[in-house]
């Protein structure tokens, strides 16, 4: 159906087409496995390009791709030459060359030919990837830890260090490393690579990722010294309120691998010839609370061949599998921006304070000069109270302060290792003079995920709000999507995590980051098919199948899929799928759940101190079973996809007798949801729960139920990603815009006045009178209600995906303008390129300026029935050969376009 529906498009543009010879064309944004230039892959490589045209509908007829061990390509280094392939794909080509090497730095490149007659010649950027380790039995390191070391949770980090030789002109030199314990490599001096917290936060004992660093670069001839800084990360760091999860104590693994000019290779392995020593600086490092560093016990020259290691310790090897190694598919935590203090100034309390005027995730670099011994400290918190004091009081149990003493040697500069903190204010205490502006930098931490989405409009308030969710993202996209970034949580709450995921995959390529965790989700399923509600799991006993938590098991991969269009996503996760499914179904009595832990459609919205009965509760069970025909409608949906038909037939009856069971237990014959809340009509209208003849009875108890709040959401995070998509779909938008405008509690833009520059936890967290809800549950610094993201890139820029051409092959562009805004302007960078939906609105005329990508197509809705009233450099029904228009309906003309920039100007006023 899918495929079909390409073909369809592609032919009616590719006959559109005008040959025109010597325009250009050419590829760029060359990735593998949608990462660029990866290193350590070992998943088979799959190739993506972007086309570039000067025409408008330009397709690509075929490609051809060549691979290489050099950069020359020299005919006898190819491993791979398609010749030219009659294929219109562009994205995720499976490489089915040579046999691919271990650590191999492979080269590609692509040329390409269009519909126009046009060839693009072979790409210009130097694309490769490296592969990793490709078979277990390539490990040669020893895992080590140290001996008469104090190596414990609240001691100091442990550094290791080997010297080693290296002998005769080095080619290439790739360090393998991982960790338990979260690790910093050095060689001769410098730290090596630019990513942070590595080895990355995953399941430990199932999987283990280790990196892969590129050290030619670092290697001298002759005497060489490797290291590296262990302390307790992830590993071993309290979280939540547990500790040592994976194991009790700090060990490393390296395997450097030095290839030389005769051929030879040399392996220098983590063994038992190193020494290690927790005399060193990081005296203590935990993630909540925060490192402290003594500069006075920094081993000066510890990373040179000259150093005197007689008093460091000797290590023992482990006898530990590398079964679990894995390598890292996810792009790593990063500096990504650096941001400076807006102001330093003394609060009433006389606390000296820095605003950096952004709540943001990473950690603070103090630059200073002092006399040695002198200790400043640094607290971090997300807010003033009422009175402008510092306050941290919702940080629960998490200290988030960072001690740094001065060594007393000039100009000083830290920050911490193994911590990150979530902050806009931090408090400082021990400065020799007043500290200033430029004592600090704020730097951003994430996992470089490339930015993919950005939003504005006429709206400032709206604006700063979908800055506000970008932020939120950038402070919660760290290895996992984590609740909050500050408190002592910081957890992979599933729930959350579906919830969020649509807005996110708008905002950053958030391929990888997902497919990773998935593979997490699946290995902490339990044997029943349990999903745990945080992941990596590290709650020994989980209920397992909360509704809207356990489901994104179901909801991640196939939204995934639409987006980017990668069945393999939906292969890779079926099994967990499915699994899930028959749990709930095991689980149920006549098709309807048991009952069983929901943690409900969490902090929906309740007047303070409610006695009024307006609490909008929704029925934990009416939520349990809505859910249950949801994921058990993404089964039947990913079995058609993936063509399991007898799934198909089994699940789709299933799921009727589910749907019949949720009618029966929660719906009245006339229609009533037990529980008469917003969320419970958009969760039953969003997973067509009702028969269709109920459907807009349910859409006008949804209204009635808004218009009682006086036009206010009342949703917690569950319903909140829902309600206003109910509403467009419904065509009711008008009451979506209301909802969203509303400048009161309960809102978005209610927090927006309030001065947020961050999604809050809950939709008052700061209070009408300016005091906070209750501090165990108050984070500044929480996507799940930035899920309208969603509906702002969907309707407001109107930029959607297409789910019978997944993956941007073909956009739809359907703005609906509304709330008084006058323009807006939204762009999504798909794995084609660009698509750009920018609409203003000029007296009576509307304008829509679209940019699709080449090689895709969009089909866009133009408000006027009359396609008379409609131009684009001329009336648009004269422009056959390049648009073609579908339908003029229901206040709309649709039509299909291809690549290029196009202007349409409607006018309802012309006759
Ligand atoms: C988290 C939520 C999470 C919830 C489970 C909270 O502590 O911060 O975002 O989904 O627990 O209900």
């Amino acid at each position: 159906m899918v495929k079909r529906f390409f073909i369809i498009q592609l032919i009616i543009l590719v006959g559109f087409s005008v040959q025109l010879f010597g325009q250009s064309l050419s590829v760029h944004d060359l990735t593998v496995n949608f990462k660029r230039n990866p290193m350590g892959t070992t998943q088979n490589p799959r190739f993506s390009w972007k086309l570039k045209s000067d025409l408008r509908n330009t397709v690509q007829e075929s490609y051809s791709i060549s691979v290489s061990t050099n950069p020359e390509f020299t005919h006898e280094n190819l491993v791979w030459e398609t010749g030219k392939v009659n294929s219109s794909q562009s994205v995720l080509i499976p490489y089915t060359g040579k046999e691919l090497k271990s650590g191999e730095k492979y080269f590609w490149r692509v040329e390409v030919w269009d519909n126009h007659g046009n060839k693009s010649g072979w790409s210009k950027e130097l694309a490769w990837w490296q592969t990793g380790r490709l078979d277990k039995s390539e490990w040669k390191a020893k895992w080590i830890q140290g001996v008469d070391v104090v190596d414990s949770i609240n001691g100091p980090a442990l550094y290791f260090r080997k010297k080693f030789e290296s002998r005769g002109k080095i080619v290439s030199a790739t360090l393998y490393a991982t960790s338990h314990g979260m690790y910093d490599p050095f060689m001769n001096g410098q730290r090596i690579g630019d990513s942070y917290f590595a080895p990355g936060w995953t399941s430990y004992s199932k999987r283990l990722q280790y990196q892969v660093y590129d050290v030619t670069e670092l290697i001298k001839a002759g005497e060489n010294v490797i290291g590296a800084s262990v302390a307790s990360g992830w590993f071993r760091t309290r979280i939540s309120n547990h500790r040592e999860l994976w194991g009790k104590k700090l060990s490393l693994y390296m395997q450097l691998e030095v290839k030389y000019e005769n051929g030879k290779t040399e392996y220098i392995c983590t063994d038992d010839s190193w020494k290690v020593t927790d005399k060193g600086p990081i005296r203590f490092s935990e993630l909540y609370d925060g490192e402290f560093y003594d500069a006075t016990m920094e081993n000066t020259g510890w990373l040179s061949p000259a150093y005197d290691e007689a008093h460091w310790k000797k290590v023992e090897t482990l006898n530990i599998s590398v079964q679990n190694l894995i390598s890292t598919e996810i792009e790593p935590v990063r500096e990504i921006e650096t941001i400076s203090p807006k102001r330093v100034f003394q609060t009433p309390k006389g606390e000296w304070v820095v605003d950096f005027g952004q709540n943001m995730v990473g950690w603070v670099e103090l630059s200073i000069s002092g006399k040695t011994g002198t200790t400043i400290q640094i607290w971090h918190g997300e807010i003033l109270d009422k009175d402008g004091n510092f306050y941290n009081g919702n940080l629960r149990t998490a200290k988030q302060k960072n001690t740094y003493i001065l060594k007393g040697k000039g100009k000083e500069v830290f920050h911490p290792s193994f911590t990150f903190q979530g902050f806009r204010y931090i408090k400082v205490e021990g400065f020799p003079d007043r500290p200033k502006q430029e004592n600090f930098k704020g730097i951003v931490l994430h996992s470089d995920l490339s930015v993919t989405g950005s939003f504005e409009c006429s709206n400032p308030l709206l604006n700063q709000l979908y800055q506000n969710i970008l932020w939120t993202q950038k402070g919660n996209f760290l290895e996992v999507p984590t609740d909050c970034p500050q408190r002592d949580e910081r957890l992979g709450w599933t729930g959350d995590a579906q919830l969020f995921l649509k807005t996110a995959m708008f905002n950053m390529n958030v391929y990888s980051f997902f497919s990773k965790w998935l593979k997490d989700l699946a290995v902490d399923q339990s044997p029943e098919g349990k999903i745990p509600p945080v992941v990596p799991n590290i709650l020994e006993n989980f209920g397992g199948s909360s509704a809207g938590w356990a489901d994104a098991a179901m909801i991640i991969p196939w939204h995934l899929y639409l987006h980017y269009g990668d069945t393999l996503i939906l292969k890779n996760q079926y099994e967990s799928m499915k699994a899930y499914v028959d749990f709930l179904l095991d689980n149920s009595t006549g098709h309807l759940r048991n009952k069983s832990h929901h943690f409900g459609d969490w902090l929906f919205y309740s007047p303070v101190n409610d006695r009024s009965g307006k609490a909008a509760v929704t029925e934990k069970d009416l939520l349990g079973q809505s859910f249950f025909a949801h994921s058990t409608q993404l089964l039947v949906n990913a079995a058609k996809t993936l063509n399991k038909i007898d799934d198909v037939e089994y699940y789709s009856i299933e799921l009727n007798k589910i749907k019949a069971a949720f009618m029966q237990e929660f719906v009245s014959p006339n229609g009533r949801l037990t529980s008469n809340t917003q969320t419970a009509y958009s969760l039953a209208l969003a997973f067509d729960l009702f028969p269709e003849n109920m459907r807009d009875k349910a859409v006008e108890r949804l209204i009635k139920n808004i218009n009682d709040y006086q036009g206010h959401i009342t949703t917690g995070i569950v319903g909140t990603s829902y309600i206003s998509n109910v509403l467009t779909r419904y065509g009711k938008t008008d009451i979506a815009y209301k909802m969203l405008l509303k400048e009161t509690n309960p809102g978005w833009l209610y927090q927006v006045k309030k001065g947020a520059t961050t999604i809050w936890e809950r939709w008052d967290g700061i209070q009408e009178d300016g005091s906070f809800q209750t501090a165990s549950m108050n984070s500044f610094n929480h996507y799940a209600l930035g899920s309208i993201g969603n509906w702002i890139y969907n309707t407001i820029a109107g930029i959607q995906r297409d789910a019978d051409a997944p993956g941007g092959r073909n956009m739809i562009i359907h703005p609906i303008p509304g709330g008084g805004i006058t323009s807006a302007k939204g762009i999504y960078d798909s794995p084609y390129g660009e698509i750009v939906s920018q609409w203003e609105i000029i007296d009576s005329a509307f304008v829509l300026k679209v940019s699709v990508p080449a090689n895709s197509t969009a089909v866009v809705y133009l408000p006027s029935e009359e396609a008379g009233k409609i131009a684009e450099k001329g009336n648009i029904k004269t422009k056959s050969k390049e648009m073609k228009i579908l339908s003029s309906a229901e206040g709309y003309t649709k039509i299909l376009i291809g690549s290029g920039d196009y202007t349409f100007e409607i006018n309802n006023d012309t006759d």
